[in-house]
């Protein structure tokens, strides 16, 4: 996500000029004007494909304030940020209603809200230096777009590591002509937090910035930074960063949510990972839970014990409840913790962290295994386009880059993957490094090659590779990045860009 360099050096300045700086030159030369070599988030391409989403014309309205808060995680204060409670209040709407957000900006920095998982307008994509200047302290921006495809989406900044503070909610986008049945249904936003309890997320990046060198020789001051978080689901290191706390929908184990219903209902969860720097391998005692969608997109069926769930990933699931009291867990894959809530539906001891939960240790269920829907498979036909995204970079000197350039927010086109538009795009996602990744892609919802999910953001294990197909149908510049805050301001980002006829 882009750094808060870019505020001084293109907030005001206009970000149109984006991908153009190195032809301009070329048009001085020539002293003839030379186009722009991809599409404006402002330009008609995005303009036409936002009115062929042909929308219902209702408008839904949002108020979203970005200001400083506190949290209280059982007794601790947290001095943070957010959109009101934390998470902000769920965002639900209709699909092909418009959504008006009204974000207000009284934080002390710049900041944006971003719509993940959205294949929305490019303009109202929310990545300052690419499809907007930052919402400066004190000034408001209205973002407004139709919100074409249900599912399960969910909002946040796109200005520094604000990520991990509390500036986030779900966005849930409800199907006029919902297929499935189900008696309640509940969202559940996973996050690891820090701020304002052991370090800010500013703190936390410098401190990483530094790498390992510099904490091995004393420079590392802050103790942030994980070492030796391992898990086999995740090909070895589990992450980087040491978090004091895990949250379900903002409370800590001590403190848990209570989830109210009864024996036999059929619940529909909305699982949404909100961390930075955490993946949570979710399951609910004494229950098996059928997976329906992966990042909002319906999926083949497929029961489990557990779910993993990357940065960024979504996952419904069905469950028909049992009778008594329930332990609804998120273990910090790796990191030896737990998020924690509880589902009741009858009489028994609130279940605690300390809770045995069998089914986290049997069938849980990564992305690999998932199906598409036919209804939303892409179908076959040959690809017009092969890019690559090769991830590198290590802990050791934190400098994580996509096709061996560290993202650079002042010259934010340098290295962008170009599409045009109309083609079918095979993206193979390459991690050449010895740590897991969720690679997420703005705008698209991509198709895992063969017969896989859809999804807009996956994990990619150390030293494997991940083939996505999608179609290049919504024009504009898109980041790509990982979803682990840290690693994607440290340069592990690029932008697909529509190259311009
Ligand atoms: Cu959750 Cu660039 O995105
Ligand atoms: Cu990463």
């Amino acid at each position: 996500m882009t750094s808060s360099l870019i505020s001084t050096t293109l907030s005001r300045r206009g970000f149109i000029a984006v991908g153009t700086g190195g032809l301009a030159a070329l048009a001085l030369a020539s002293c003839s004007p030379t186009p722009p070599r991809y599409v404006t988030p402002t330009s008609a391409p995005v303009r036409e494909a936002e009115l062929a989403r042909a929308g219902t014309g209702r408008v839904t309205s949002v108020a979203l304030r970005a200001a400083e808060t506190q949290l209280d995680l059982a007794g601790t204060t947290a001095e943070t940020w957010s959109f009101g409670p934390v998470p902000a209040s769920t965002i639900r709407i209709t699909a092909g209603d418009t959504l008006r957000a009204t974000v207000s900006n009284d934080l002390p920095a710049d900041t944006s809200v971003h719509w993940h998982g959205l294949a929305l307008r490019n303009d109202m994509d929310g990545v300052p230096g690419a499809t907007q200047a930052p919402i400066g302290a004190g000034e408001k921006f209205t973002y407004e777009f139709v919100t074409a495809q249900p599912g399960t989406y969910w909002f946040h900044p796109h200005v520094g590591p604000q990520l991990d503070r509390g500036l986030y909610g779900a966005l849930i986008i409800e199907d006029p002509n919902e297929p499935l049945s189900y008696d309640d249904e509940w969202v559940v936003v996973l996050d690891d937090w820090l701020d304002g309890v052991t370090a800010t997320p500013d703190e936390v990046l410098e401190e990483l910035n530094g790498g390992m060198g510099g904490m091995m020789s004393g420079g590392g001051m802050g103790g942030n930074m994980m070492m030796g978080a391992r898990s086999d689901l995740l090909g070895g290191d589990a992450g980087d960063v040491r978090y004091p706390h895990f949250l379900i929908n903002g409370r800590p184990p001590a403190d848990p949510e209570t989830f109210t219903s009864a024996p036999g209902r059929r619940v529909r969860i909305r699982l949404i990972n909100a961390g930075s720097d955490t993946a949570f391998r979710v399951a609910l005692g004494g229950h098996r839970l059928t997976v329906t969608h992966s990042d909002g997109f319906p999926v083949n069926p497929v029961d489990t014990d557990a779910v993993l769930i990357g940065m960024g990933e979504r996952y419904d699931v069905l469950v028909t409840l049992g009778d008594g009291a329930f332990p609804l867990v998120a273990m910090a894959e790796g990191k030896d913790d737990k998020a924690l809530a509880i589902v009741r539906t009858g009489s028994g001891e609130p279940p605690t962290t300390a809770t045995a939960v069998p089914e986290l240790t049997r069938s849980v269920l990564t992305a690999e295994t998932l199906v598409a829907s036919s209804e939303v498979a892409l179908g076959t036909r040959d690809v017009d386009r092969e890019l690559t995204a090769t991830l590198s970079g290590s802990m050791m000197d934190y400098d994580w880059a996509i096709n061996g350039r560290r993202f650079d927010p002042t010259n934010p086109m340098a290295g962008a993957l170009g599409v045009s538009q109309g083609e079918r795009v095979r993206l193979n996602i390459k991690n050449e490094t010895q740590m897991w990744h969720p690679f997420h892609l703005h705008g698209h919802t991509y198709q895992h090659s063969g017969e896989g999910p859809r999804k807009d953001t996956s994990i990619v294990l150390p030293g494997k590779s991940l083939s996505v197909i999608f179609d290049a149908d919504n024009p504009g510049l898109w980041a790509a990045h990982c979803h682990n805050i840290y690693h994607a301001e440290a340069g592990m980002m690029t932008i697909l860009g529509y190259t311009a006829s």
